[in-house]
């Protein structure tokens, strides 16, 4: 069964007539979901008070990319498909397609491991270039070798190291966020894996520290600098504050005084176009990266690749729209699995995110969260309402994540020197057995 818009699809496409068309050629790769998106009208002053920007690259070892925006890896989010999908919205508004995309982590063992499930993970499509694979590892060897593999492999253009996790599964043994205190090690790992990748770019994300007490960012950018890594990445939160409160962009605007040869990364908060053009502003921060404000919007890639272009042009879908958007993600999520019914699986947790704020009603998000095949999807999705208008304000804002702050769950005595002892290294290696992300 195929959907059939409540809208014709001439009308649908029109939805922007009134509205800024985009000044760009829409590349005739882009799908019809996406390209009917270009023209949906502008948020009523959404480029008002915006900073002027002016087109502003983003240059990583030998890879530049049109717009200084890069998508944050997510464990169970950041796959293929949604990669695909936020690709193909950065390329409306970019000579390429408006950044970089990074996988899901993976464990540096599962790989040297040869576990196939992890291997699929850092799988890319045709379309991915630059190929951005996150990297989680503890170990200064397994990471090494990790990194050999996905070069020898040619798996991957673009090594991106993770040191936030804040799960306590994983700091509680050393690792995640709370890793870079030890700077002995961090360097090890940093230095290990740039050795080890040759041309392939190697760069860092970090959060700010264990807590207020034990902040590591600044030596983290040092070290990173120093021994070779080509960025790094600052989440402007603690360990202890996992998501809550608010990202401290402050932090941002002082590591990027502070690291002056390699581009500076800011991470957190970014929830619509003019956020990201306002954190690079504030904080000269080269480039942002961006997390949660993407879930159920993988469109907020063509407002950031309009908005570093300088142009109003921002996607202001209505719920047929999002219907698309939603089938297409599934019909990836199909390719990538190559399991129908784990697709299906896979896109029930993105469901909320992509109704936040439309008329979509808890009984009909409920039968959505047990959706099972492609076409019960285009009959679930043909009983909405397509014609209800993008909601304005109850759609953007904060998405995803949020919660409280929570004790930092570290190894005894670890926040007490910043070597690492004989009986912290013991432990280190369970770091990695159990990790769910950043
Ligand atoms: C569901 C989820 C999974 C995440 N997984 C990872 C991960 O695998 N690696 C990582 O470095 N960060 C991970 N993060 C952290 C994000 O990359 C990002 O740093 C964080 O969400 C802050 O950015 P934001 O405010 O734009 O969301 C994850 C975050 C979320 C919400």
């Amino acid at each position: 069964m195929h959907i059939t818009p409540r809208t014709s699809p001439e009308a649908a496409r029109g939805m922007g007539q009134s509205a800024v068309m985009t000044t760009f050629d829409v590349p005739p790769t882009v799908p019809d979901t996406v390209q009917a998106m270009a023209g949906t009208p502008p948020v009523a002053g959404s480029s008002a008070g915006a900073p002027a920007a002016s087109r502003r690259t983003l240059t990583i070892g030998p890879h530049t990319v049109d717009t200084p925006v890069v998508l944050a890896p997510m464990a169970g989010i950041t796959n293929m498909a949604f990669r695909l999908l936020c690709r193909e919205f950065g390329a409306l508004h970019s000579q390429d397609d408006g950044g970089l995309y990074v996988s899901e982590m993976v464990t540096s063992r599962a790989l040297v491991e040869d576990h196939a499930e992890s291997w699929r993970l850092v799988t890319m499509g045709e379309r991915e270039t630059p190929r951005s694979v996150q990297l989680y590892g503890v170990d200064p060897t397994t990471v090494r070798r990790a990194v050999e593999m996905l070069v020898e492999r040619d798996r991957a253009d673009h090594i991106d190291l993770n040191f936030g996790c804040p799960v306590p599964k994983v700091t509680r043994r050393g690792g995640g966020g709370i890793l870079p205190w030890k700077t002995e090690l961090f360097t090890r790992i940093v230095r290990g894996a740039v050795e080890a990748a040759g041309d392939v770019p190697v760069t860092v994300k970090t959060r700010m520290g264990i807590d207020e007490d034990h902040l590591t960012y600044r030596d983290a950018g040092l070290i990173a600098q120093e021994v070779g890594a080509a960025s790094i990445a600052l989440h402007g939160r603690t360990v202890v504050q996992h998501y809550s409160g608010q990202a401290n962009w402050d932090a941002i605007s002082d590591l990027k005084e502070l690291v002056t040869d390699i581009p500076v990364l800011g991470n957190g908060d970014i929830w619509s176009a003019e956020d990201a053009l306002r954190m690079v502003e504030q904080t000269g921060a080269d480039g942002v990266v961006v997390g949660r404000g993407c879930q159920g919007r993988p469109w907020l890639f063509a407002d950031l690749a309009a908005g570093f272009a300088g142009l109003p042009d921002r996607i202001t879908p209505d719920l047929g729209h999002v219907c698309r958007t939603m089938r297409r993600h599934g019909e990836l999520l199909v390719e990538f699995f190559e399991d129908e019914g784990r697709g299906m699986r896979d896109l029930r947790k993105h469901v909320a995110w992509y109704f936040k704020g439309y008329p979509v009603g808890g009984e009909m998000r409920h039968r959505l969260a047990t959706v099972e095949s492609l076409a019960d999807l285009d009959a679930k999705l043909a009983d909405l309402d397509w014609d209800a208008p993008y909601p304005g304000a109850d759609a953007e804002g904060p998405r995803g994540r949020a919660g409280t702050p929570k004790k930092a769950h570290c190894p005894e005595g670890w926040m007490d020197s910043r070597e690492l002892s004989d009986e912290h290294r013991a432990r280190l290696h369970e770091a990695e057995l159990d990790t769910s992300g950043g």
